[in-house]
């Protein structure tokens, strides 16, 4: 390793993060089979306090409808253990899914958060959605944008924020106690990896991302925002831990270096079609899971741009 000061401020807020990992938060995953996404409840069980980390907005294309089926589990869920939701949290603006944290948070309260660079993210998407004046490209849509090692706490729990870019300029990851979630970087070590192709996306950064959250406990628990079932596996999984990951990850156990790494994701990406909900999901996600506002018929409306992605 060479004296490159950004990682050694990256290390200095692993090692903050790890600081916290003696500390052991209950987690509830909810799976949507649909479009293959993990939320999370994660709580302190001391204290009742919770997050509600990458909910799920059910939408059916055809007929443009959404439901918050799925975010109705999530809210019961919240409601028979008594939790206080202090954060709705996104690790990113996701391309699969709509965000139902505008509807949790209604019900639930809570600060919706995100990474600071949500900004690029809205910026670029602003230009391809040819948005107006009236869509703030300032993240005011959020009531809290995180920067690369903050920290706070879930009741007693510490939980950091850690920037992990690659998939999209803007991914976190959040550390709360000796749980690692992750977002779309690692997928199951049968798995492999998210893909770096999206507009701002970028394969090295990946890597380098993915590399700096191996550097926590072998022994952290990671859950993941997303799993496919690998070749060979009939069961939907989204938990593993670090050691699993930086030993046995497919596309980037210890041994493979960046250069192999980008390759691969490279090649790989240039295979995969763009995702069934990108258009919708990113319409609404980079408003912070709002809808655009209604025309004068009361009606919301999304735009298909055409030949552009
Ligand atoms: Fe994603």
């Amino acid at each position: 390793m060479h004296a490159d000061p950004h990682l050694k401020l990256a290390q200095a807020q692993v090692r903050g993060a790890l600081r916290g990992s003696g500390y052991t938060p209950a987690v509830k995953a909810f799976f949507d089979e649909t479009t293959f996404t993990a939320s999370y409840v994660v709580h302190d069980p001391a204290l009742k306090r919770a997050a509600i980390i990458d909910p799920v907005l059910d939408f059916a294309q055809r007929s443009g409808r959404t439901s918050t089926r799925s975010a109705d589990l999530i809210v019961d869920y919240v409601r028979e253990l008594g939790l206080k939701v202090d954060w709705l949290l996104e690790t990113h603006a996701h391309a699969d899914h709509l965000s139902s944290a505008p509807y949790l948070q209604e019900k639930l309260g809570g600060k919706l958060a995100i990474g600071r660079e949500i900004l690029r993210v809205q910026d670029v998407f602003g230009t391809i959605f040819n948005e107006g004046t009236d869509f703030a490209r300032d993240g005011s849509q959020f009531d809290h944008l995180f920067d690369d090692g903050d920290r706070m706490e879930i009741g007693e729990i510490p939980f950091t924020a850690l920037h992990v870019p690659g998939h999209t300029p803007a991914d976190m990851a959040y550390i709360i106690g000796d749980a690692a979630f992750v977002g779309d970087t690692m997928f199951m070590p049968d798995y492999g990896t998210a893909r770096a192709d999206f507009p701002g996306g970028d394969a090295a950064m990946l890597y380098r991302s993915i590399k700096r959250l191996t550097q926590l406990p072998d022994e952290t628990r990671v859950f993941l925002c997303h799993d496919y079932k690998a070749p060979n596996r009939t069961e939907f999984a989204w938990e593993t831990t670090i050691g699993f990951e930086r030993t046995a990850n497919v596309h980037v156990h210890e041994g493979v270096s960046e250069d192999d790494f980008v390759a691969m994701r490279t090649a790989r990406d240039a295979t995969l079609a763009m995702p069934q909900l990108i258009l919708p999901s990113i319409q609404v996600n980079i408003r912070g899971g709002h809808f655009p506002e209604p025309e004068n018929n009361g009606t919301a409306y999304l735009k298909l741009p055409l030949n552009t992605l």
